[in-house]
């Protein structure tokens, strides 16, 4: 199975690919964890991605494209994918297919989480991650049962330097210029399946496995 998750910043992309990568034991690819852990490294593509991600704008794709196409050449990604992050412009879009093409696969679903501005700008300013093991958690929406501390390692909470409310903004203006020619492109390809990402995370999954289990049948726009 190879899913991507579409949608805007904060409507549960990381969290849902978590999930699903759980219930469907897929590798749960997300290209803004990947240029994390390469700024935390200090890496060079770190060094040269981090201005960009601190000001809230998209890393340029070459950039991008050479990590993803490393990231799926991996042994793991032979069995599927949950792409989260990724593509986010047509020419990503087409990096995709033919990353895809080369390897003869294609990919089944496409998951659009619409979520409004209010509840992304609500989600972010308040998400803390994990800063050892990457669990996502939410001052009121998720709590952690201890304050500052992961449940699931232990680990210190952080907040992410891009989910500063005057960042996320700047975020939704830039996924909003690309967004409608993505969906659009999706969307002739048969591929797009829409669904409210307002709602409990929990329901939200529950939804996104019921369309993977029923197949392509599903899929009505
Ligand atoms: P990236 O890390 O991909 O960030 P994003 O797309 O802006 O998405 P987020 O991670 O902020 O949100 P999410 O949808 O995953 O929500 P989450 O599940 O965490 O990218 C960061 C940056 O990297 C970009 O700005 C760009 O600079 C660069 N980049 C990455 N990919 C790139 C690419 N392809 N090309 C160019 N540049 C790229 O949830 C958010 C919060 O809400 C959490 O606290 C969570 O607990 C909570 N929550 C989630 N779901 C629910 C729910 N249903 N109800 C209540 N709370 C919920």
């Amino acid at each position: 199975m190879k899913l991507i998750l579409l949608g805007p910043p904060g409507a549960g992309k990381g969290t849902q690919a978590k999930r699903l990568a759980e219930e469907l034991a897929l590798p749960h690819i997300s290209t803004g964890d990947i240029l994390r852990q390469n700024v935390k490294d200090g890496s060079l593509l770190g060094k040269e991605a981090k201005d960009y991600m601190d000001k809230g704008l998209l890393v340029p794709d070459d950039l991008v494209a050479r990590m993803l196409k490393k990231r799926m050449d991996s042994e793991d990604v032979k069995k599927g994918f949950i792409l989260d992050g990724y593509p986010r412009t047509i020419n990503q879009a087409k990096t995709l297919e033919e990353i895809l093409k080369e390897k003869k696969v294609n990919i089944d679903f496409v998951f659009y989480l619409d979520t409004s501005d209010a509840v992304i700008i609500q989600r972010l300013t308040g998400r803390l991650v994990c800063s050892s093991c990457g669990a996502n958690f939410h001052a009121t929406n998720m709590p952690p049962k201890k304050a500052g501390i992961c449940d699931k390692c232990g680990a210190t909470l952080f907040q992410r330097t891009d989910d500063k409310e005057e960042t996320v903004r700047k975020r939704i203006e830039v996924y909003k210029k690309e967004v409608a020619s993505l969906v659009e492109y999706y969307k002739n390809l048969n591929k797009l399946r829409c669904l409210s990402a307002d709602k409990e995370a929990g329901l939200v999954l529950n939804e996104i496995v019921k369309f993977v289990r029923a197949g392509n049948d599903s899929i009505k726009v």
